[in-house]
């Protein structure tokens, strides 16, 4: 578990601007979205769940933030980058028909790409800039690269770990994930055995929606921080994921290592 420390943030931005610079991109946002010309019910129901999706992440990086002891400046950027973090979602969809990265375009670098061409950052300072450009890019790749600035890296784990959050409410409430998998109930040995070797695997290798949920269940394995571990058990997310799997013997003690790494997390300080 990486020690959760936030560099110190410059504050150039005062205070009593941060509801005013958030209500004008909440504003841009759902503008956006309305722009893209959602005329058929596929893709206005593909938008309303990736428009949800955004303000819950944005409300989730406060919450891990909040138990992680932010101060107000490194909240506000969180909640910023979780608002934004998939601006890029809505032009792969209305271009490409689907939000499928592999078969269309990294949603992270177009979404780098947005909110550069939109001046959505022109509130904050170059060195702000750069840590909510670098981790929308970041936020969806298998892993963080090693030779970033702190503050990149842990506005980048922080908005990770909000975005799984999210995913996890998503895929609790309902049977279907909409664009998912066919839903078979097979799931590949040689996938079981990437999993207990903790390895990570990616969306472009799931063959099954029995498959997905299992990978949505390794995620455990990649949360940066305690709060999010704590939010995730408190919410019973793992139980409602594996009471859904099939059961054998490999997949129960891939659950059950799960199960025990969201256990020994550490309690709240008090
Ligand atoms: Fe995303």
């Amino acid at each position: 578990m990486e020690p959760s420390r936030c560099p110190r943030l410059h504050e150039a931005i005062p205070m009593n601007r941060y509801d005013d610079i958030y209500n004008r991109l909440e504003h841009w946002l759902l503008t956006h979205i309305a722009s893209m010309g959602s005329t058929n019910g596929g893709c206005r129901q593909a938008f309303e769940l990736k428009r949800i999706h955004s303000l819950k992440v944005a409300d989730e990086t406060v919450a891990i933030g909040r138990g992680l002891g932010l101060e107000p400046p490194a909240l506000f950027l969180a909640r910023t980058i979780g608002l934004l973090h998939d601006v890029g979602r809505f032009e792969q969809y209305r271009t490409y028909g689907t939000f499928n990265d592999f078969t269309s375009i990294d949603h992270g670098d177009l979404g780098e790409r947005t909110v550069a061409a939109n001046g959505l950052l022109d509130d904050f300072d170059p060195f702000q800039r750069e840590i909510i450009r670098k981790t929308i890019r970041y936020h969806n790749k298998m892993s963080l690269p090693s030779d970033e600035s702190e503050a990149v890296l842990f506005h980048a784990k922080l908005i990770r770990d909000a975005d799984k959050l999210d995913i996890y409410r998503v895929v609790s409430e309902r049977e279907v994930v909409p664009g998912a998998l066919p839903s078979q109930n097979t799931i590949a040995e040689s996938l079981l055995e990437d999993l207990m070797a903790g390895k990570k695997v990616g969306y472009m290798h799931l063959k099954s929606a029995a498959e997905m949920r299992l990978m949505h269940i390794s995620w455990i394995f990649d949360i940066n921080f305690e709060p999010t571990l704590r939010l995730i058990q408190e919410r019973n997310y793992l139980e409602i994921l594996s009471a859904i799997l099939p059961s054998s013997e490999r997949i129960d003690a891939f659950v059950r290592k799960a199960r025990q790494h969201l256990a020994a997390q550490k309690p709240p300080a008090s």
